[in-house]
């Protein structure tokens, strides 16, 4: 009914109209009357896994970006997914980047998006987390403004850590985008393990500490991985998500010129999987499995999600599968990994 009804429709739209178009159905969705007539959502029986000191009922999550003012992580949660990332939250609002931002490569199965961090701030996210259930697990996923310099930005971060400490259950710093100037500069390994270890010192002043993962780019080289292995070891940090969107637009179907049209931006979608696959595995062996993975990057099928798996990760998150392949593939995933298979 998606790929025929629903797809045809919202790909009529503009890819940024199109998603508003959802948000509101998806918030319509997570209304707690409609959620037993959701045929997407978890088994209550589900045993499902234990991982950073909290219960995941699957493997599969919905990656940051889709919402990122926390207004849909109910509807989510009915349809299916273990656990949401909400934001990049930044501690003011802001725009972000002019319209058109957002990108369809249909032959690719793809999408190139220059959104540049639009949200409506930590105090936003924070009211909208207020009366969250503890059934759904939401993770925070922060970044710094676009006005904040890059020598200030841990203050962002730290403004964010603290502002929704009490809200989610696991953090994802995100330094990864590259649509905010400069931000992938503080994957570097000084600016990198000071931001770390800064977030860490604070973690340990609350009585209930949460799980931080890194959120990498698919573009570093291995000696980049290398650090960032040793990075997450020596601040003790709980994990890595792998991977963000790309710069890189090697192997796509959708004709050259159309790319150069649509210009800047991070690529995510089909194209991504071979290479944030690539990054799970090489992060998993290198690391030996002393840390969490969270995998994402162009899980478009269960094929996908079970290979990703198999590379190393954890748990997996999807984005641009959901806007292809409809909430059917949340489903699908969710059978093929299996709710009880820890
Ligand atoms: C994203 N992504 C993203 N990531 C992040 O950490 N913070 C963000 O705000 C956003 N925003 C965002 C907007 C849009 C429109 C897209 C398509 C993606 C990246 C996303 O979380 C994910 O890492 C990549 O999209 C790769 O996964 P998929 O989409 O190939 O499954």
């Amino acid at each position: 009914m998606y790929q025929f009804f629903v797809k045809s429709f919202l790909f009529l739209l503009s890819a940024e109209t199109a998603h508003n178009f959802a948000s509101f159905f998806l918030k319509i969705a997570g209304l707690s009357i409609l959620k037993p007539f959701i045929k997407y959502g978890n088994s209550s029986k589900a045993k499902g896994i234990e991982l950073m000191g909290i219960h995941f009922k699957s493997r599969l999550g919905i990656a940051a970006g889709f919402d990122k003012n926390a207004v849909m992580y109910k509807g989510l949660s009915n349809l299916g997914f273990a656990f949401v990332e909400i934001g990049t939250v930044t501690p003011l609002p802001q725009a972000g980047n002019p319209k058109p931002r957002l990108f369809r490569l249909k032959k690719d199965e793809a999408l190139i998006n220059r959104m540049g961090f639009n949200n409506k701030g930590l105090k936003h996210a924070i009211k909208m987390l207020k009366n969250r259930s503890k059934d759904i697990v939401i993770g925070g996923n922060i970044g710094k403004n676009k006005i904040t310099s890059n020598e200030n930005a841990k203050n962002d971060y730290i403004t964010c850590f603290n502002g929704l400490h009490h809200y989610v259950d696991y953090f994802a710093i995100n330094v990864s985008s590259p649509n905010t100037p400069g931000l992938r500069e503080l994957q570097d390994k000084e600016p990198l393990l000071d931001l770390l270890m800064s977030l860490q010192e604070l973690n340990r002043t609350f009585n209930r500490q949460k799980p931080i993962l890194l959120k990498i780019a698919p573009d570093l080289s291995e000696s980049q991985l290398d650090d960032i292995i040793e990075i997450v070891i020596k601040s003790g940090i709980q994990g890595v998500i792998a991977t963000n969107t790309t710069i890189v637009r090697d192997t796509l179907q959708t004709d050259s010129v159309e790319i150069a049209s649509i210009g800047a931006g991070g690529l995510s979608g089909k194209p991504l999987f071979v290479r944030s696959m690539e990054v799970v595995k090489y992060l998993k062996t290198h690391s030996k499995g002393r840390f969490t993975i969270i995998g994402v990057g162009g899980i478009l099928s269960a094929e996908h999600a079970q290979k990703m798996i198999s590379a190393g990760a954890d748990l997996i998150q999807i984005y641009t599968g959901l806007i292809y392949k409809g909430p059917a593939l949340i489903r699908e995933i969710n059978n093929v990994l299996g709710l009880n298979d820890s």
